[in-house]
C-alpha cells in the first residue's frame, strides 16, 4: 500500500486473465479520487478452505490475505455469477475471511459489491447471495449504488477497458459511497480523515 490516506482492497470473483470483473476493478482504480488507493489482491493464491489448516492462524498466504483486509479501510468486490451463484473461488476467499466466527476481519468493514456477466442478470443473483453472506459475517454492506453489468462483452473493448460512460459513472459513485460509509463507521482512524479532500463532484 502506498501513502494515500484511504485504502480499498479490490477482490475479483474471476481468475481469468481477460476477466470483465477485473476490468471493473481496473475502472475503479482509474476513477478513484487521487486520495484513494484501490489495490488488487489475487484470491486465486488461496488454498481451498480446510478447517484442519486453521490452528496456528492458518497458511501464511491466508494470514496475509486477512491482514490485507484488516489494513484496508474497505473492500470492493467485483464478481460474475456462475450458474446463478457466487463463484467458488470467491466463496472460498470469503470462507477464510469469515473465520474465526464473531472475530472476522470483515466484521464492521465496509464492503461494496459490483459485477459483470455475459447474460441478462448483470450478476444480480450472485450479488444478492454475496450481500447476504457478508451481512451474516458482520460486514457493513454498502447498499447502493448497485452496479450490475449485463451483456458485459458489449461494454468493454478488446483490452478489457470499460468503455460505457454510464457504468463508469456508477463505479465512481460506488467508490464515493464506500468512502462515505468509512467516514461513518471509522471516524477516528487517521486513514479515513479524508473529509477535507473528499470530492463533492
Ligand atoms: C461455470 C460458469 C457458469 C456461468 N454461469 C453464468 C450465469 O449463471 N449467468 C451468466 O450471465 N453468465 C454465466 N457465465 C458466463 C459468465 O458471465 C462469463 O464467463 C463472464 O465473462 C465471467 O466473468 P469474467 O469475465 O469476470 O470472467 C458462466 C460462466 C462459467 C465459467
Amino acid at each position: 500500500m502506498d501513502n494515500k490516506p484511504f485504502r480499498i482492497l479490490a477482490l475479483a470473483g474471476s481468475l481469468r486473465q481477460g476477466s470483465y470483473n477485473r476490468g471493473l476493478l481496473r475502472a475503479a482504480q482509474e476513477l478513484a479520487p487521487d486520495w484513494v488507493e484501490v489495490q488488487f489482491l489475487d484470491i486465486g493464491v488461496l488454498p481451498f478452505f480446510n478447517q484442519d489448516l486453521e490452528p496456528g492462524g492458518g497458511p501464511e498466504v491466508v494470514q496475509r490475505f486477512k491482514e490485507a483486509i484488516s489494513n484496508a479501510n474497505a473492500v470492493l468486490i467485483a464478481t460474475p455469477e456462475y450458474n446463478g451463484a457466487v463463484p467458488g473461488v470467491l466463496a472460498n476467499a470469503i470462507d477464510w475471511a469469515s473465520r474465526p466466527p464473531g472475530h472476522s476481519v470483515l466484521r464492521n468493514k465496509p464492503v461494496a459489491v459490483m459485477g459483470a456477466v455475459l447474460g441478462r442478470s448483470g450478476s444480480a443473483n450472485a450479488q444478492a447471495a454475496l450481500r447476504g453472506t457478508l451481512g451474516r459475517i458482520g460486514a457493513i454492506v454498502v447498499p447502493d449504488p448497485q452496479v450490475l453489468v449485463p451483456h458485459a462483452s458489449r461494454v468493454f473493448d478488446e483490452q478489457v477497458n470499460l468503455r460505457d460512460e454510464g457504468i463508469r459513472e456508477q463505479i465512481r459513485q460506488l467508490v464515493e459511497a464506500v468512502a462515505d460509509w468509512c467516514r461513518r463507521v471509522q471516524p477516528d482512524e487517521p486513514s479515513s480523515g479524508v473529509s477535507a479532500t473528499s470530492s463533492s463532484s
